[in-house]
């Protein structure tokens, strides 16, 4: 039907002719002539119809995102006219006809970023038609492209698991599908292929890997969709440097050839306590030229409870944060800082604007500084290498707690104050703690899951010191956001037990959810280990996008539901008989 794309048409098709296929992005009339802005997946050209022309009067009759099939003559534009920001900027095409492939009703969107979330969802398919998400799924295609040619050619194996299953405990809640045959059961979609990515090692499949859709029913965020892709792996007979290279290797590889970037190799790795420590993180945003420090040993001594109290205290902290040029914040400002690390459980925020760096305390603006002596002050200044026109904001009280409100702290001046370096800033984060301890119910919960080995050599040695006990485990962080983690899973059935044991889950309870993997393991399973990487968030990353929903064709609202086919919808009482279910809450309610 069309001899060229719209966005491909350009100067050297001067004189040419030329039949294209596209949508109406604009129609202007202008001084008797009709302008016509043609939009197709790669780009939009101009097209003019003349009065005394036949395509005129077809032309005049195009509305916005009608569909058409234009055929005519390439021509320069007069350079006065020259647009250098359109890759079609110096030509244009002399409609000889225009012929509507089908009308569109009014189109109930603007069609550009003024679109609201709601409306935009309902309408997808117009919505998907901008320039902007037509880039963003083919950066997605691109990327699915990239990792099969570099995984097809390193000896792994795509395999397909089951997506009706049993529950795989990643931390979320389970989407259920009733079962009709089996009246009163039900199969619960994969938070994560882990378990068969597991067995699949067990079977000596050597390496797997599957671009795999995961279903969590969890508090939605940007970076969070209740169906979500991840680009899962497994590799036998490997260690942690044996999957973080391959998967450094792969992201690098992507990166390369979604985007022309280089990334750097090897990735930077830090600890879980040192991110925390230093970032106040466990994904760190290196492209932040900012880190806390720990200032307990200069104040220590000094009289002021809030400060002396952590800083003399076990497992408790004073952190500090030098926010250049952070001197000129108001009062105001400073309050709404100390407004928002309260949404962290910071019960206050304490600060100290440097007038004059070489002033000593004399030189300090603070309602703290009072509080400080020279040998304090002295030794801050020192340990931060603060500034005149610098702000320091200090955060005390328990460890992780401290380093985590001042990490959202670092993360919000930094934006607040544009200071992220452009670039790429890759890391492994390793050394996670084994478990979590529950002050709610009492318990330990697995930091990743309950298959991550721990760094034990027996699971006595895991009995004696379990909150002292690190994890096997290591996340992929890229500017601040975790794309993927992995950990060496345990291989051994009595290793297992035994963190079953740990995260209350008994004897019984082990047997019935996952008596299948206890008897896998017992039958000669490798060591092995893997690693999944949420796809949608590299696609984000990589098209410049703050929410993952921009890069999926079809996402869920922020309240895990499709405008668009209106889904989760109503069923019928029928469909429910046959399925074994009443539903409790009224039918007009829900
Ligand atoms: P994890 O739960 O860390 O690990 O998930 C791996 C990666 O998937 C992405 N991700 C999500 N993306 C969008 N929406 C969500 N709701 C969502 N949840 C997670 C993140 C995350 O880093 N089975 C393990 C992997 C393994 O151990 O090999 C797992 O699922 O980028
Ligand atoms: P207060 O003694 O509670 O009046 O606090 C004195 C100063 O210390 C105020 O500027 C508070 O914001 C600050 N402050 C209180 N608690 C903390 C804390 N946990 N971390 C940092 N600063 C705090």
């Amino acid at each position: 039907m069309r001899s060229h794309l719209c966005g491909e048409i350009n100067e050297t098709l001067d004189g040419q002719s030329v039949t294209l296929c596209g949508w109406v992005d604009r129609r202007r009339d202008l001084g008797g002539l009709i302008f016509i802005s043609l939009r197709d997946h790669a780009g939009i050209v101009q097209v003019v119809a003349e009065p005394d022309s036949a395509a005129f009067a077809a032309a005049g009759r195009l509305r916005n995102e009608y569909c058409v099939r234009i055929r005519g003559v390439v021509r320069m534009r007069p350079a006065s006219q020259w647009n250098e920001s359109m890759a079609t900027g110096k030509i244009e095409v002399l409609a000889a006809e225009v012929e509507v492939l089908n009308a569109a009703a009014p189109i109930p969107l603007l069609m550009t970023d003024e679109d609201g979330e709601e409306i935009r969802l309902r309408y997808r398919y117009l919505d998907l038609r901008r320039p902007r998400m037509q880039k963003n799924i083919r950066i997605r295609a691109k990327l699915n492209q990239s990792i099969h040619r570099h995984l097809d050619g390193r000896g792994f194996l795509e395999i397909e698991t089951p997506i009706l299953t049993r529950a795989t405990p990643e931390g979320a809640r389970d989407y259920l599908v009733p079962s009709r045959v089996q009246a009163g059961k039900f199969f619960a979609l994969p938070q994560s292929p882990q378990l068969f990515k597991q067995l699949l090692m067990m079977a000596g499949m050597d390496r797997y890997y599957q671009i795999a859709r995961c279903f969590r029913d969890e508090d939605l965020r940007a970076d969070r969709q209740p169906e979500f892709t991840q680009l899962d792996m497994e590799l036998s007979f490997v260690d942690e440097a044996g999957v973080q290279e391959v998967a450094e290797d792969l992201i690098r590889a992507v990166f390369s050839d979604v985007l022309a970037v280089k990334l750097p190799t090897p990735f930077t790795r830090m600890r879980w306590k040192d991110a925390l420590e230093n970032y106040g993180s466990d994904k760190p945003d290196l492209r932040y030229p900012m880190r806390l420090y720990s200032v307990d040993e200069h104040v220590s001594h000094v009289d002021f409870r809030v400060f002396s109290g952590p800083a003399n205290a076990d497992g408790q902290r004073v952190a500090a944060l030098r926010v250049p040029g952070g001197a000129d914040f108001s009062r105001k400002q400073i309050d709404q800082y100390t407004t928002f690390v309260a949404r962290y459980g910071a019960r206050g925020l304490a600060w100290i604007k440097v007038k004059d760096a070489a002033a000593g305390l004399a030189g300090l603006q603070s309602p703290i500084a009072k509080f400080l002596d020279d040998k304090a002050w002295k030794g801050i200044a020192a340990q931060t290498g603060v500034e005149s026109g610098d702000l320091l904001f200090f955060g005390a009280g328990e460890w992780l707690q401290t380093s985590v409100f001042m990490g959202h702290l670092l993360v919000r001046c930094g934006q607040d104050l544009e200071l992220s370096v452009a670039g790429w800033q890759p890391l492994w984060v390793t050394d996670f703690p084994m478990f979590e301890w529950d002050e709610d119910n009492h318990r330990y919960t697995a930091m990743h899951h309950p298959f991550t080995a721990p760094q034990a050599d027996s699971a006595d040695d895991l009995r004696a010191a379990p909150g002292g006990t690190l994890s096997r485990g290591y996340d992929m962080v890229l500017n601040g956001a975790e794309i993927g983690g992995g950990s060496i899973r345990i291989h051994k059935p009595e290793m297992q037990q035994a963190v079953f044991e740990l995260l209350g889950i008994g004897k019984d309870e082990a047997e019935a959810k996952f008596g299948f993997l206890l008897e896998a393991l017992r039958y000669g399973c490798p060591p092995h280990g893997g690693i999944a990487f949420g796809l949608d968030r590299i696609a984000a990353l990589m098209a410049g996008e703050a929410s993952i929903r921009d890069v999926i064709a079809f996402p869920k609202t922020t309240t895990a539901q499709c405008p668009l086919t209106d889904a989760p919808s109503v069923i019928a009482t029928e469909q429910l008989d046959e399925l074994h279910i009443e539903v409790k809450t009224p039918r007009d309610c829900s």
